[in-house]
């Protein structure tokens, strides 16, 4: 006999309180997956490298923190896609896009690396607790690097309001904020991406593209990362043989 389940107590659990932020951003963009407004490249990613040199000083700032898990790909493959995202929602602010597209992650170089595969990658791994440690560290790196290089206090914040609950947080509150969450995930469909993330995720390539197509799309928010992942996704299987080696 099956023991019924109690419902759990809900006497003196405070509702969660309401995100205004988020709850703005899902009323004006309320057609998802978001339009675009400007062109749409769903070519290779490698056809059009992140190029803005005056990013440059910034990869300077941050090369240890790109020594960790794989940063060293997966940041500058994840701001090549934020440069086109911003090129299709032409009503983002893209330094803001670009410089939290390229620091999001850096807080992994500042946590325990033995826990990042044994908690970041297993099981519940979006509400892991390593993953709020590198993003609260991701934000210290921000914190420390960015003003040395002119940016503003206000800009540095910002920044950091995306890079805090960039992964443990489940939706964005604005534009800047759903276009780094898309790039973070769109160069996973990229064939280096699907390299190194499936071995993070122990899993074959072709087990790993099924998870793009049946779990990640479906969070893309716009339309520019669904149509940009859709297109990778393709190229990808057929370059890697998928439908086959499984
Ligand atoms: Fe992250
Ligand atoms: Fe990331």
């Amino acid at each position: 006999m099956r023991t019924p389940k109690t419902p759990v107590a809900s006497a003196g659990l405070a509702a969660e309180p309401a995100d205004v932020p988020a709850e703005a951003f899902a009323a004006e963009y309320s057609v998802r997956p978001v339009p675009a407004a400007g062109p749409v490249d769903t070519t290779a990613i490698c056809n059009t490298p992140a190029a803005l040199e005056e990013l440059d000083a910034l990869w300077k700032a941050v090369v240890q923190e790109t020594r960790t898990r794989g940063n060293d790909i997966h940041l500058p493959i994840s701001l090549a896609y934020a440069e086109r995202l911003c090129r299709a929602y032409p009503g983002a602010d893209a330094e803001l896009v670009r410089v939290a597209t390229l620091l999001h992650d850096t807080g992994w170089a500042h946590v325990d690396e033995s826990r990042i595969i044994s908690e970041g990658f297993t099981g519940d791994w979006r509400k892991a607790a390593i993953r709020y440690e590198h993003e609260q560290q991701g934000c210290e790196v921000a914190r420390r690097v960015l003003p040395g290089l002119g940016y503003s206090p206000a800009f540095v914040e910002r920044v950091c309001e995306i890079i805090d609950g960039h992964d443990t947080r489940p939706v964005a509150r604005s534009l800047e904020d759903a276009l780094m969450r898309d790039a973070d995930r769109l160069w996973r469909f990229d064939r280096a991406g699907i390299s190194l993330a499936s071995s993070w995720f122990a899993m074959d390539p072709a087990t790993y593209t099924d998870r793009l197509a049946t779990e990640i799309v479906p969070e893309l928010i716009t339309q520019a990362a669904v149509d940009m992942a859709t297109a990778d996704l393709n190229r990808s299987n057929a370059l890697l043989k998928t439908a086959v080696i499984r």
